[in-house]
């Protein structure tokens, strides 16, 4: 239980202090590191020079001063601020100084000390939290700050400041305290944001929501060089630099994406619980195994380029310590919890995955695929959502994460195709899942997915073979930011795809995120659209709403269709669009 974990463990050592002396980082090799041990080491190697985790825990060689009296080239916080992982008493809140962002940030090559504040209101007139933090060299001069003292359940106002210059303004809010009965809970989950192949529209209208949360299910960057992978019709935007491989270049990539100022609107509104799918590295990397025709096609070029890519995911999201990088590794599954309501187990179905079954694809059943030894989570993940699971009495118990994990026969005859790179290629991995959930009755399952640039709405099954046996809970598959482009409500054969699977209850190719509402009595999902992304300004509405009752597993539909402002075509007709959405849903790239 990562979050809770490290928690009790800083209170039963007496060191809450921590929480409130950012910067300090000699106090931090205290920090429980034991916890590391719980990676999977497999494919751990060694890398030249001082790594992040030794940085961060604080046994690095750090000889230099820091610069507390700078002046910067240009502005330094062109990145935005962000905020993440909330816990009762407080969150983390992220910066990166990067005054040129595009080209190695632009910053001297020394460490810089950031003030960071923490208030109340949004005028910074009552400041309840403050304290220095160093932004280092070695992590991008990127500032994570871990602040604890605060009030659950509360909405606050951050900013930083470096030098002359001032961040902009970000507000977030504590989880509630932990037990503690709760009326509603209101988040937001995305994934799939192709800068190239629209604006982030989406996400600007997402910051204008009322939510506690937002979380993100992957593919936040991608790895391809400029109109590598191309929307239909044509790319809006291009990718700076080549397809990435080094620090360098995921560093350059995560800035070129940050800068968006759609993307910085959301950071900013809400905190944001944040978890990778493939493209963060490669395209459908399964743990030290790269893709076909990979650039860096041996293990140790992979892993070096897996450490890189690691470093900079951390780098730029608001994680705790607890998911610091040691070369290729990161703990990034964690669990985030709303009181009595809900716990977010936030999964990571990339890092410890057997390679994809039959070459990957979309193939027909085979014994590699069946193999129960065969696993998406890995066995200490897998042991680690089944305890958590079974000894929850929260009343929604979510797992937030990459791939699609209902069935689905993409075979519209009397055989079968299935996607590999899914839970569908990892029959023991869901099996065991599945059937603990059936077996110890866990109620009130529900599942997060992204990947797939399509909205879905599922049944799970304790068998997809038999639709008359027991309905297990959900699975809520959110729609891409951009990837793909502007989508269409629905293609011919994605409906088709939905009558050869009963059990699958709604499809839609648009854009956009799913707002979820959750209460002590029922779960809704709102799947918001927009009717293009190639263009900026579209308006959002909500496409279909899909509501669960606790106790009472199962889809029903709820509420009207509101009317688009413009209305994309029901039915894709465009030949080249078609084959690229459905490619995309059968596992080409996503
Ligand atoms: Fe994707």
């Amino acid at each position: 239980m990562p979050l809770l974990g490290i928690r009790e463990q800083w209170n039963r050592s007496g060191m809450e202090d921590l929480l409130s002396v950012e910067g300090n980082w000699r106090k931090r090799r205290v920090e429980p590191v034991s916890r590391m041990g719980e990676i999977d080491r497999r494919t751990f190697v060694k890398l030249s020079g001082a790594s992040a985790a030794a940085l961060v825990f604080g046994t690095g060689p750090f000889t230099e001063k820091a610069m507390a009296r700078v002046r910067f080239e240009d502005y330094p916080f062109k990145l935005g601020v962000a905020s993440g992982d909330p816990l009762p008493d407080g969150v983390v809140l992220w910066t990166r100084l990067a005054p040129d962002p595009l080209n190695d940030e632009g910053m001297p090559d020394r460490r810089v000390t950031v003030q960071w504040q923490v208030a109340t209101d949004e005028r910074f007139r009552n400041i309840v939290r403050e304290g220095d933090a160093f932004a280092r060299p070695e992590l991008a001069h990127s500032v994570h700050v871990e602040v604890g003292g605060l009030a659950p359940a509360r909405e606050y106002f951050y900013r930083f400041r470096a030098g002359p210059d001032l961040s902009p303004a970000g507000r977030t809010k504590t989880a509630p305290a932990l037990g503690a009965s709760l009326a509603e809970m209101k988040f937001a989950f995305a994934s799939c944001q192709q800068y190239e192949h629209g604006y982030f529209t989406a996400y600007r209208h997402m910051s204008e929501e009322d939510l506690d949360l937002v979380v993100h299910l992957g593919d936040y960057i991608y790895e391809y060089g400029p109109n590598q992978y191309v929307a239909p019709g044509g790319n809006v935007r291009a990718h700076s630099g080549p397809e990435i491989i080094t620090l360098s270049d995921y560093r350059n990539r995560y800035a070129q994406y940050r800068t968006d100022e759609d993307l910085q609107a959301a950071h900013a509104a809400f905190a944001w619980a944040v978890t990778w799918d493939d493209h963060e590295v490669e395209n459908n990397y399964a743990d030290e195994v790269p893709e076909a025709g990979s650039q860096t096609p041996t293990t140790e070029a992979f892993l070096r380029c897996r450490a890189a890519a690691y470093q900079a995911y951390y780098e730029h999201m608001p994680l705790r310590r607890s998911s610091v990088p040691q070369g290729p590794d990161i703990l990034l599954y964690r669990r985030i919890l709303y009181g009595n309501l809900a716990e977010i187990n936030v999964l990571d179905t990339r890092q410890y995955r057997d390679d994809q079954a039959a070459g990957d694809g979309t193939d027909p059943p085979n014994p590699e695929q069946q193999d129960p030894a065969r696993t998406l989570t890995g066995d200490a993940q897998e042991r680690w959502l089944l305890d958590g699971l079974s000894s929850s009495s929260r009343t929604w118990k979510v797992l937030a994460q990459q791939v699609f994990m209902a069935q689905r026969d993409f075979d519209i005859s009397d055989a079968e195709r299935y996607s590999m790179d899914a839970w569908d290629g990892y029959l023991g991995s869901r099996n065991r899942i599945l059937g603990y959930i059936d077996e110890r009755n866990i109620a009130n399952p529900v599942v997060l997915t992204g990947d797939v640039h399509n909205n879905w709405a599922n049944n799970l099954k304790a068998n997809f073979y038999d639709q008359s046996s027991k309905t297990l809970g959900v699975e809520f598959v959110g729609t891409s930011v951009t990837s793909g482009g502007d989508g269409a409500d629905t293609t011919p054969g994605n409906l088709a795809v939905i009558e050869e699977n009963p059990h699958i209850e709604f499809f839609n190719g648009q854009r956009g995120y799913v707002r979820c509402t959750l209460t002590p009595q029922e779960w809704r999902a709102d799947y918001r659209v927009l009717p293009y992304v190639k263009q900026p300004g579209a308006q959002i509405y909500t496409r279909a709403s899909f509501v669960t009752e606790a106790g009472n597993p199962g889809l029903q539909q709820a509420g009207e269709t509101q009317v688009p402002s413009r209305p994309a075509s029901l039915v894709e007709t465009d030949v080249e669009r078609i084959r690229a959405q459905e490619s995309a849903a059968r596992g080409g790239r996503r």
